[in-house]
């Protein structure tokens, strides 16, 4: 079936470089290797970057921070654990999530129940320039629950019309099933006469509350340039037109029948603009908000800081050197403050409107993130220091895109299709910025942001921190080191205190860590680690390690190696809290004594959990999935730490034998 199908031409016809397996040896190679000598998809690409140069003169690594016990100005709106959520292309949903309703990817699986552990629940949006065209059909060839229309390839990102068939929502209702993940779906909003509502009832009837909302288009400010706007029929396009569409849109809808109960109507997901051709204040300018306020439950954007289309699918955009620009995404400054504060107005013209202001779709780099970059350690500090800074500025949620094996950005890859049966998933650095994340924020509902670098003296934009605060109280504090500096002359103390006799007698710690920000793979959270490429059932593997600091003098002195990340817990009982909800029992979370030996570069691929947990389903999307009559038996797996994930690999198991 392999070369009849859309998809595989789609790939011949994009992609000459096809797939010799990236073999995981190469992945940990610490010299440069340049790209063109890699000819398999982006996803595995194992070229590596020099880390910048150690910053000249030597940045400060003695940093004071004094948190205030109450009173603290400026904190940010109360913010979710499950603030950093996912952006899933929807063309890819059959690679990421599950062949079809009943084989999900038991992978993806257990990188979700390790985040709803910590952060309550999980959000992802599905969307994306293939939700446009995305059209429900009866059926597919094959059973297939998604495949692209090759016959009209549009836009500069080549997205091929898609159809879709029923089941697909079926699988997300599945998944909400087994775990507490919420859903962003997108509306196809190229036709508009008539808009093609069909997914609306779909997703309404099969998500129910685990549906958060209904895009309303994806990224309109783009369509003239993509030419999906254009005269004689549209002279032009702006905010009012497209408010025009979004009453079209509620007209119909309401004529259809297919929002009985008004329900619908009310969870649009809006202007979702990419600040191309329209400014955000372009769209609150044209009365939008008011107009809609009814119907818009988020306010949302979509931003890249850069743009790699350029090296990705070269249209004529310029190409991004790696090396170049790779000290951009080492700091805290550039990207960060610099990006997001440009949304600070729009973020504080929601609050007015009550409106949750959501980055619905967002990563290193637009057209699939940069090699070297996207794909190493530096990007999980990125991305959480990003996350964080879009929660202090008030943004309510943040959704990284993931797009499939031929990108650099994703959280985590499956197998190529054809390698489904020995190889295991790839989890790239911004997943573990989201366990990062989804810790530093908790499960409070109630935890709220601050940047606190621009206050302090002597800090440079290498290493920003963040105090989490809750009731008023600082609760937890993020701290980071973006430096590569193996002699340790630029690891840095934070030496944190608390005013009014606040400083607590001692501090848990835990750590995000790697050698080099230029590490593919094998990252640690905690002592725990996800492996390399192609080395991850979606389990946890090793012994959570937390580090206790004794704070002496009132003053807590926790090291942040140059490069790495530190959570601080301030106070035991957050801490404790924070344990037993990970655990889900109420105990502290322990994980049984595992192979000493199994730190993180040494994540290795059991065969035997690779025959039982990832069968080979013959299909050629890229999704290894559970297949009939081979069995997932997750306590079998001595070098996996047991506990929680392993118990819900089982109840996923479980489960998925239910459903055969
Ligand atoms: C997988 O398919 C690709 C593309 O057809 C091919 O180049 C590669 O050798 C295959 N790998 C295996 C292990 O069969
Ligand atoms: C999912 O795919 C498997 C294998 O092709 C098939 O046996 C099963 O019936 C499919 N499930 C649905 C709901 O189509
Ligand atoms: C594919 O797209 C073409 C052009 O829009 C359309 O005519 C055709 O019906 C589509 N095929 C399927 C199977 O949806
Ligand atoms: C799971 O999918 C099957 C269809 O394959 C469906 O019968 C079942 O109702 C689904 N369960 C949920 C909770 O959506
Ligand atoms: C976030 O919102 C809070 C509450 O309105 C406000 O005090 C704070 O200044 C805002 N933060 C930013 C960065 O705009
Ligand atoms: C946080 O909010 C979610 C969603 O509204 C809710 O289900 C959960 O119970 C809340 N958690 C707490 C601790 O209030």
């Amino acid at each position: 079936m392999g070369l009849r199908s859309p998809f595989r031409s789609l790939l011949l016809s994009l992609l000459p470089l096809l797939l010799p397996a990236a073999r995981g040896e190469a992945v940990f190679a610490t010299s440069a290797a340049p790209a063109s000598e890699y000819t398999g998809v982006q996803a595995f690409n194992p070229t590596t970057l020099i880390p910048p140069p150690v910053p000249t003169p030597a940045i400060p690594t003695n940093i004071p921070v004094t948190l205030q016990k109450s009173g603290t100005q400026g904190l940010s709106i109360a913010q979710d654990g499950a603030f950093m959520g996912f952006s899933v292309e929807m063309s890819v949903t059959n690679q990421v999530m599950g062949k079809n309703s009943t084989l999900l990817q038991v992978a993806f699986l257990n990188l979700m129940a390790s985040l709803v552990q910590r952060a309550g629940s999980v959000r992802i949006r599905l969307g994306g320039n293939s939700q446009e065209t995305a059209k429900l059909v009866d059926s597919l060839q094959d059973g297939r629950i998604l495949a692209k229309n090759l016959t009209g390839v549009f836009g500069p990102t080549s997205t091929p019309p898609l159809d879709y068939t029923r089941d697909l929502m079926y699988t997300l209702g599945n998944i909400s099933a087994l775990l507490n993940i919420d859903w962003i779906v997108g509306i196809p909003w190229f036709v508009t006469n008539p808009f093609d509502l069909s997914i609306i009832p779909l997703a309404q009837s099969v998500l129910g509350d685990h549906l958060l909302g209904f895009q309303a288009g994806n990224e309109p400010d783009m369509y003239v340039q993509h030419g999906h706007r254009v005269p004689p029929e549209y002279p032009q396009y702006t905010p009012y037109d497209y408010g025009g569409e979004m009453s079209d849109f509620l007209t119909q809808l309401a004529a259809s029948g297919f929002d009985p109960n008004g329900t619908s109507k009310d969870l649009l997901v809006a202007p979702n603009i990419a600040w191309a051709a329209w400014s955000p204040q372009d769209v609150w300018d044209s009365g939008f908000v008011d107009k809609f306020d009814e119907n818009l439950k988020f306010l949302s954007v979509e931003k890249y800081p850069v743009s790699n289309c350029g090296a990705m699918i070269h249209d004529n955009e310029v190409i991004l050197d790696p090396q170049t620009v790779f000290p951009d995404f080492l700091q805290h400054d550039t990207h960060i403050t610099s990006l997001i504060s440009q949304y600070v107005s729009s973020t504080a013209y929601a609050q007015t409107k009550n409106k949750p202001f959501i980055m619905t779709e967002t990563n290193q780099a637009a057209c699939g993130g940069i090699v070297g970059v996207s794909d190493v350690f530096g990007a999980a500090l990125w991305s959480l220091d990003y996350a964080l800074q879009l929660a202090h500025s008030n943004f309510s949620s943040a959704f990284f895109h993931t797009g499939g094996e031929h990108v650099f950005y994703n959280p985590f890859t499956a197998p190529p299709t054809n390698q489904s049966t020995f190889r295991k998933w790839t989890v790239g650095p911004i997943y573990y910025a989201a366990l990062a994340m989804a810790e530093t924020i908790g499960r409070s509902n109630q935890s709220q942001v601050l940047d606190l670098t621009p206050s302090l003296q002597n800090i440079s934009a290498f290493t920003p921190v963040y105090g989490i605060y809750q009731d008023g109280a600082p609760v937890r504090v993020a701290a980071f080191n973006y430096v590569d500096d193996p002699s340790g002359a630029s690891d840095v103390t934070f030496s944190l205190s608390v005013s009014d006799t606040g400083t607590p007698a001692q501090v848990k710690v835990k750590y995000l860590a790697a050698k080099s920000v230029s590490q593919k793979g094998g990252y640690t959270w905690a002592n725990q680690t996800l492996g390399g490429v192609f080395e991850s059932d979606g389990r946890l593997v090793g012994d959570e390690d937390i580090q206790t600091v004794q704070c002496v003098d009132a003053v807590c002195a926790v090291k942040v190696p140059a490069p790495g990340f530190a959570l601080v817990y301030l106070t035991d009982e957050v801490f404790s809290e924070a344990a037993s909800a990970a655990d889900g029992s109420g105990a502290t979370v322990t994980f049984p004594t595992t192979a000493k030996t199994q730190t993180h570069n040494t994540a290795t691929v059991d065969p035997l959990v690779l025959a039982t947990s990832n069968g080979h389903d013959g299909s050629i999307d890229g999704m290894g999935s559970t297949s009939r009559g081979k069995k997932s038996n997750g306590a079998s797996r001595t070098t996996t730490s047991a506990g929680a994930a392993a118990v819900l690999a089982g109840l996923v198991f479980g489960a998925g034998m239910m459903w055969r």
